[in-house]
């Protein structure tokens, strides 16, 4: 796979922080990442990384974490000794009690529109999911229609405003509610849309190993950095 998901670690966050500068106009400062990052209990924080096709070959299945419902299988667990190729996305939320917060997620502006940001968000899902949470929520920009999109096609759907919720630009951020997650509506929706995102995926990776065959390994070089 040239990509993969994986919890964040406290030695991602300069790279994390400039990639957030380039998918927000009002990012957090790094130290709110180090942060939520010393919560793990509370908190759930990813990367996606591009994988350099040359790394050493990944660490045996036995010794990767299960995902969470057996559905994205590239998520795993953060291993150390892996050659890291460059964060393409990130994502991150609270989890208190039953309900799940989605506070963040970003993919490079080159990379989007071929699900990675889909891949993000069903990996918080998951994860909300493993850890019995019943209801997600989050803020979006009232313009931010790309995201907006995202979300309701997991079924989220807007049930309030934050007046004047973003400090640049004074702008309102609709609040948006997942269905029930225990439901089994909600789960056969997400089993669909899930068992969808694979081939997607896979037509992804397809072309990205094939760029990077033509250009003799180096895709890795330019697949993050807006190159
Ligand atoms: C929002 C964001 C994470 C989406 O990531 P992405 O990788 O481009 O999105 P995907 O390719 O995974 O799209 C998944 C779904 O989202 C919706 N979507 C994403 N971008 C869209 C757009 N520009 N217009 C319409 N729908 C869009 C579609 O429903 C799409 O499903 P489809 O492929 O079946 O059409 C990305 O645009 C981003 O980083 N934006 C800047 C940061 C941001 O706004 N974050 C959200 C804060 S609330």
């Amino acid at each position: 796979m040239p990509y993969y998901i994986e919890p964040m670690q406290q030695e991602d966050v300069a790279e994390v922080s400039q990639v957030e500068r380039r998918c927000f106009s009002n990012p957090w400062p790094s130290s709110a990442y180090r942060r939520e990052l010393r919560n793990p209990n509370q908190n759930y924080y990813v990367v996606a990384r591009w994988r350099d096709p040359r790394a050493p070959t990944p660490p045996p299945a036995e010794e990767r974490a299960r995902p969470a419902l057996g559905l994205l299988p590239f998520v795993r667990r953060a291993d150390p000794a892996a050659t890291k190729g460059p964060i393409l996305g990130f994502g991150g939320m609270w989890i208190m009690l039953d309900e799940a917060h989605i506070t963040t997620i970003g993919v490079v502006p080159e990379q989007r529109g071929r699900s990675l940001g889909e891949a993000l968000f069903v990996a918080l899902l998951d994860e909300a999911q493993r850890r019995r949470a019943r209801w997600v929520t989050l803020e979006v920009r009232v313009s931010n229609a790309g995201a907006q999109a995202l979300y309701e096609k997991y079924g989220f759907t807007r049930q309030g405003v934050r007046k004047r919720y973003y400090s640049d630009n004074g702008e309102d951020a609709y609040i948006m509610w997942s269905p029930p997650l225990t439901d089994p509506a909600t789960r056969e929706q997400y089993r669909e849309l899930r068992a969808a995102l694979g081939p997607k995926l896979a037509r992804w990776h397809d072309s990205l190993e094939e760029a990077d065959r033509r250009i003799g390994g180096q895709a890795g070089r330019y697949v993050g950095n807006g190159e």
